[in-house]
């Protein structure tokens, strides 16, 4: 989980973003959760961000303990530590600041998630919410009921259901991981993140072989993972033999080597497997994340979509990835508020956008019906750039430049006036598709050449959204061609 390279200047040495300091868990993923970890030393109250103790209430349901939920930067247990320290609540120490880690407890790796059929993991979830962390592996389990929540300064009382433990020792059988155990989680970050590619609500000739027989792993619990686009935890440990080619072309697994009569041998270098084999994206995801509130609303890839998850079609987005190759999945737009530092635009967290949103509610408005006020014009720009300047004046930036990050460009005031341009940080989070292959007969091509070139409907017709809303309250499209940067509408017309 990247947690032994935590270090308060890692974003700094590493990725040019100060604000981040680790690899993984808060701060890889970005136009999502301006959450990021708080830095072990802080200045002001105002800068500390997500603490450890925050962490383990709101994000620990899927990020299942151990390392910083466990332990300080300095090794030491938290609840250990601070019943010795009582005063570190009040400091600004980051692993410390306004925390109850005593009453609490602390969040131990839970083993049974991965290793019980039927964890509750909701029950784990709810316990977390009340702060009482020290009991929730144990509703997790289904070996108690707990009554009382920390969070309401009551103290938890533990009741074992009839059998849980017999000879003063709690009777759990470890079993070996079924998908249902990686799914828990892995269920759910998908509907945000690419759109529920794995886990049988879409066929796949996959789908009889086990998630660990492809992730393997054993008691290191390195589980193996790719390289697929978008995901940044521990990129040191990514196995490039987990991949379409590593398979298919070694027939690892009894994999079939593909022949591909029918496809011109320039495409199999100039796309990624996925964009051909992967037909269906039917479950809603999540294209923007928008924070301009203070809260974290989602756009969904279907926008007749009330939910995330709802079973409906949505069109996959194209994209060009570093190595040059095309390839698809879910591109997750920008929508968020910063400050500018030299080039590098430094975001706001929910509580400082929250609070400027606060003094220009009134001019934020649902200008696409969507029931969720949106900043799309000139006027309501500006109106929240505005107000940034004077809610965050004399805070934690010595220069304030608000700016305002939002599809594919930054829009901030200069000399008077709004501009906006392009911007690295401005460029969307691809997530690559791995899952969820369809099978030969229905893969682009099958169809012939027209699946892609020459007709509105084939991959040349289509177009790509490039912002969530301009300012005529529509999403901004771009066609594919332009998108991809090839030098004409469609390099094969067929007429
Ligand atoms: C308790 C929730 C949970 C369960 C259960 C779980 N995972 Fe994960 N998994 C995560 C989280 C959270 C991460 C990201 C790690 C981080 O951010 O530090 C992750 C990361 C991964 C990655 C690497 C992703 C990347 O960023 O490259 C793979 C692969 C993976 N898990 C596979 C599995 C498999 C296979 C199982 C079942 C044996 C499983 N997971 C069970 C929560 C879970
Ligand atoms: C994210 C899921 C996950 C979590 C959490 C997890 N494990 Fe595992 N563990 C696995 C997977 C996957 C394997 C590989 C064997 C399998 O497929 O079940 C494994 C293998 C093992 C093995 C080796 C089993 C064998 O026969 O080779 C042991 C022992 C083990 N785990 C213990 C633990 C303990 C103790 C914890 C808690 C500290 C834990 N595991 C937490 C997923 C997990
Ligand atoms: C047929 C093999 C196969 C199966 C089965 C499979 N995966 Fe994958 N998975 C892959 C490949 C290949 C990638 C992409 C690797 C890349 O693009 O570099 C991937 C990517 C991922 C990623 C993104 C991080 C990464 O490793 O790049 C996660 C997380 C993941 N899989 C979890 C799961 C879970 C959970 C299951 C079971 C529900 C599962 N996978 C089943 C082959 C498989
Ligand atoms: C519903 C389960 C779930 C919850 C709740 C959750 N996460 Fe995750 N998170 C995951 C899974 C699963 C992965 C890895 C899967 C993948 O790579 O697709 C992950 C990966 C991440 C990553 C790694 C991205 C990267 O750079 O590779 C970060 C950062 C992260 N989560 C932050 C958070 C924060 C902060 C919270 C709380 C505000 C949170 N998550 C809550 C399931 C969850
Ligand atoms: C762990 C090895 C492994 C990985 C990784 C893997 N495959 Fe497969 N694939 C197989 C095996 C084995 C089969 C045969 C399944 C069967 O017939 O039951 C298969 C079947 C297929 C088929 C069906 C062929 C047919 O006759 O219809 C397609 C298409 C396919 N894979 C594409 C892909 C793509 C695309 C990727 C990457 C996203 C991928 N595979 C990743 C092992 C793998
Ligand atoms: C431009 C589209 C396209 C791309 C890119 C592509 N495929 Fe295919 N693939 C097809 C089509 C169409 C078929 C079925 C007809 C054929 O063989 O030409 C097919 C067939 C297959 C089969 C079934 C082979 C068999 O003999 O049953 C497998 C497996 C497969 N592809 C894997 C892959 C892998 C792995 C990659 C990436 C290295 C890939 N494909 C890239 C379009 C594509
Ligand atoms: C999956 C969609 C897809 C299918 C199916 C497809 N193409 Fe293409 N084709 C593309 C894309 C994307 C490019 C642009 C590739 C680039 O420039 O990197 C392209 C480029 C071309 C080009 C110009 C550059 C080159 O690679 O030679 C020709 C000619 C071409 N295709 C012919 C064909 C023919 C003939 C077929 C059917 C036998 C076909 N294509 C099937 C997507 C497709």
């Amino acid at each position: 989980m990247g947690a032994d390279s935590i270090a308060d200047d890692w974003g700094a040495r590493n990725r040019n973003r100060p604000w981040m300091s680790s690899p993984g868990q808060n701060g890889g993923q970005q136009h999502m959760a301006y959450n990021w970890l708080s830095k072990k030393v802080n200045s002001r109250a105002d800068a500390v961000g997500l603490t450890p103790y925050a962490f383990a209430k709101v994000c620990g349901g899927c990020h299942p303990g151990g390392s910083i939920a466990e332990k300080d930067r300095d090794g030491k247990r938290y609840d250990v530590r601070q019943k010795a320290e009582p005063r570190l609540a009040a400091s600004l120490d980051g692993d410390y600041h306004k925390a109850d880690w005593v009453r609490s407890g602390v969040l131990e790796a839970d083993c049974m998630i991965c290793h019980m059929p039927k964890y509750d993991i909701k029950g784990r979830a709810d316990q977390l919410g009340k702060l009482n962390y020290r009991w929730a592996a144990t509703v997790g389990a289904g070996l108690a009921t707990v009554e009382g929540s920390v969070a309401e300064r009551q103290t938890p009382k533990l009741t074992y259901k009839p059998g849980a433990v017999k000879d003063g020792a709690v009777q759990v059988v470890p079993t070996r991981s079924s998908d249902e155990n990686c799914l828990l989680c892995h269920g759910e970050a998908e509907v945000k993140k690419r759109g529920h590619v794995w886990g049988g609500r879409n066929e796949d000739p996959h789908s009889k072989i086990r998630c660990t027989a492809c992730h393997r792993t054993s008691a290191d619990h390195e589980i193996t993972k790719g390289r697929s686009n978008g995901v940044f935890v521990r990129d040191d440990l990514d196995d490039p033999k987990l991949s379409c080619e590593g398979c298919h072309n070694a027939r690892r697994m009894g994999a079939p080597k593909p022949v591909h009569k029918s496809i011109p041998a320039s495409h199999l270098n100039a796309m990624a497997c996925v964009v051909c084999h992967v037909r269906d994206a039917n479950v809603a995801a999540v294209h923007t994340v928008d924070t301009t509130t203070g809260k974290s609303i989602g756009v969904f890839t279907n926008p007749a979509a009330r939910k995330y998850g709802e079973s409906m079609a949505w069109q996959p987005a194209l994209f060009r990835l570093k190595n040059g190759k095309i390839s698809i999945g879910n591109a997750l737009l920008p929508s968020w508020w910063g400050s500018r530092v030299g080039n590098v635009i430094h975001p706001l967290t929910f509580a400082e956008t929250g609070r400027a949103y606060e003094t220009v509610k009134d001019h934020i408005k649902d200008d696409n019906g969507d029931g969720k006020p949106e900043a799309n014009t000139e006027a309501e720009i500006m109106a929240m750039l505005d107000a940034i300047g004077r809610t965050m004046a004399g805070g934690r930036f010595a220069k304030l430049r608000p700016a305002y990050v939002k599809g594919h460009e930054v829009w901030e005031m200069r000399d008077g006036s709004l501009v906006h341009g392009p911007h690295p940080q401005a460029s969307p989070l691809r997530w690559t598709f791995s899952h969820n292959v369809s099978g030969a007969s229905r893969s682009l091509g099958a169809g012939g050449c027209s699946d892609c070139h020459g007709k509105p409907g084939g991959v040349f017709g289509t177009r790509v959204t490039v912002d969530p809303y301009g300012p005529d309250n529509k999403p901004a499209t771009a066609p594919v061609w332009r998108y991809l940067k090839l030098k004409s509408p469609d390099p094969y017309p067929m007429q």
